[in-house]
């Protein structure tokens, strides 16, 4: 087993860079493949928390390379002042390298997000302003820019013109908002562009020459299933493909090539931003859950909403990214409940369906059929090996892997590095 895939199950912020980060450390490569810096990943190591958002979680180790891949929406802006506040905690961060077909997030697409969000009034997306949907809109236009076009000074100053153009229309047109200047988004660019020059690489071709020569790849999902831009809530979604099939597509690497995948699932449930949510508790479980796990978000500090785990979720992201493990995380935030629900069907008319709604009317009415656990009340932070959790615990992690229809492969009971129960042996 040479490749492994880490993805969301539900709506971000699963603990993913965690895992990532745990995961790392057997690796050679770690890869991001969709997303852009929408995401935030935490990761801490000996007590000292790292918040990323484009670059991948393998960063904390020495040795490993880091590859930001075709499929992200590239900020130069935010990875420049993320490897300088990584070199301020005395992290190295030399070993990155940047695919030469990523699309560059430009000033406009970060300045629409906004104003489109504005526009949208009720039915807003919530989305985090960072210009991920207008930038793969302008990748799909076939108006973007990539990170081979920024490097080629003559053919970015040439492209940055008539796609200016295009934006400055539409800014004055459909916002009534003055044009942005041309020659101070010039001089800004082409000073990222010769920074980032000599880690811009072709790597389809890095990463297959590594698949070859038995290297372990590590592939990074940002965002998760229920945000995929097909499979998830739409359109109270992202713009990309988190779900493991995102890999080949992100990455440029064949279907065959992938060994192993995991699927982070937060022990209970969070979403941020708009869109139905069939376990949302807008009640004191949900305050609990919020102020015991400190839901709020990484990127834009919103408080996340909260609910019950949702069993017919991650058994969706199960067969959409066949997985083959589960990393339940955040099992330690449960610790002091009575009682713990699971959702493990959807009514909707009082009939039990047994697919995921696609119409988000139904969804948006589904009631959710719950299983009620009783709690284990005692601390688990400190346990180190599965067979050594409570049995109220067990229980409830086995009712959800037989639900989802797939292994437990890893429980998380805090977010260092040791607080990992380990059941999959030999993942690479
Ligand atoms: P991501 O976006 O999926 O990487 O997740 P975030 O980093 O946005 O949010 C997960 C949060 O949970 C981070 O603050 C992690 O440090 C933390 N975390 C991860 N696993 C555990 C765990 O098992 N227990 C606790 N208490 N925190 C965890
Ligand atoms: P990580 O990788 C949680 C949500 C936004 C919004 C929707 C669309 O940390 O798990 P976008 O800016 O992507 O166009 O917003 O998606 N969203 C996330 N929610 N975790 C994330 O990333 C997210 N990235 C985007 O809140 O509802
Ligand atoms: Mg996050």
């Amino acid at each position: 087993m040479s490749t492994v895939v880490v993805t969301g199950t539900q709506w971000g912020d699963e603990g993913k860079g965690k895992i990532v980060d745990y995961l790392a450390e057997q690796s050679d490569i770690v890869v991001r493949y969709q997303g852009g810096s929408n995401a935030g990943h935490t990761v801490s190591v000996d007590g000292k928390e790292f918040k990323l958002r484009l670059m991948p979680s393998g960063i904390l180790y020495k040795g490993k390379k880091c590859v930001i891949g075709d499929g992200v929406v590239f900020d130069p802006e935010v990875l420049l002042n993320e490897i300088a506040s990584l070199k301020k905690e005395g992290i190295e961060t030399a070993d990155y390298l940047i695919s030469n077909r990523a699309q560059v997030v430009m000033p406009y697409h970060r300045l629409m997000d906004g104003l489109e969000e504005d526009n949208r009034g009720n039915s807003k997306i919530g989305t985090t302003k960072r210009g991920i949907g207008p930038c793969y809109m302008d990748r799909d236009r076939r108006i973007g820019i990539r990170m081979c076009d920024l490097i080629d000074n003559e053919l970015f100053a040439d492209k940055l013109k008539t796609i200016l153009d295009i934006k400055n229309h539409e800014l004055e047109v459909l916002y009534n908002q003055p044009p942005l200047n041309y020659k101070k988004i010039l001089e800004e660019y082409s000073v990222y562009a010769e920074k980032l020059r000599p880690f811009v690489i072709d790597t389809p071709s890095y990463l297959n020459k590594a698949i070859k020569n038995n290297k372990k790849i590590l592939f990074e999902g940002a965002q998760a299933t229920m945000l995929d831009i097909d499979y998830g809530t739409y359109p109270y979604v992202t713009a990309s493909h988190p779900i493991a099939g995102g890999v080949c597509v992100g990455a440029g690497i064949g279907p065959r090539n992938i060994d192993t995948t995991v699927g982070v699932v937060k022990a209970y449930c969070t979403r941020v931003g708009e869109g139905p949510f069939p376990t949302e508790q807008l009640n004191d479980i949900g305050n609990q859950i919020r102020n015991v796990g400190h839901e709020f978000g990484t990127v834009t500090g919103r408080p996340r909403r909260t609910g019950w785990l949702d069993g017919c979720v991650v058994k969706y992201a199960g067969y959409l990214g066949s997985l083959d493990y589960l990393a339940i995380t955040r099992l330690d935030i449960l610790d002091h409940f009575d009682e713990i629900k699971m959702c493990v069907a959807y009514k909707y008319n009082d009939k039990i369906i047994d697919e995921m709604p696609a119409n988000l009317r139904i969804f948006g009415k589904v009631t959710p059929v719950y299983e009620t656990f009783k709690g284990w009340n005692s601390d688990t932070t400190n346990i180190r090996k599965y067979e050594d959790l409570p049995e109220q615990a067990k229980t409830y992690l086995k009712r959800l892997s037989e639900i989802a229809e797939v292994k437990i492969g890893f429980v998380s009971v805090g977010p260092n590095r040791n607080q990992t129960i380990v059941c999959a042996k030999n993942i690479f």
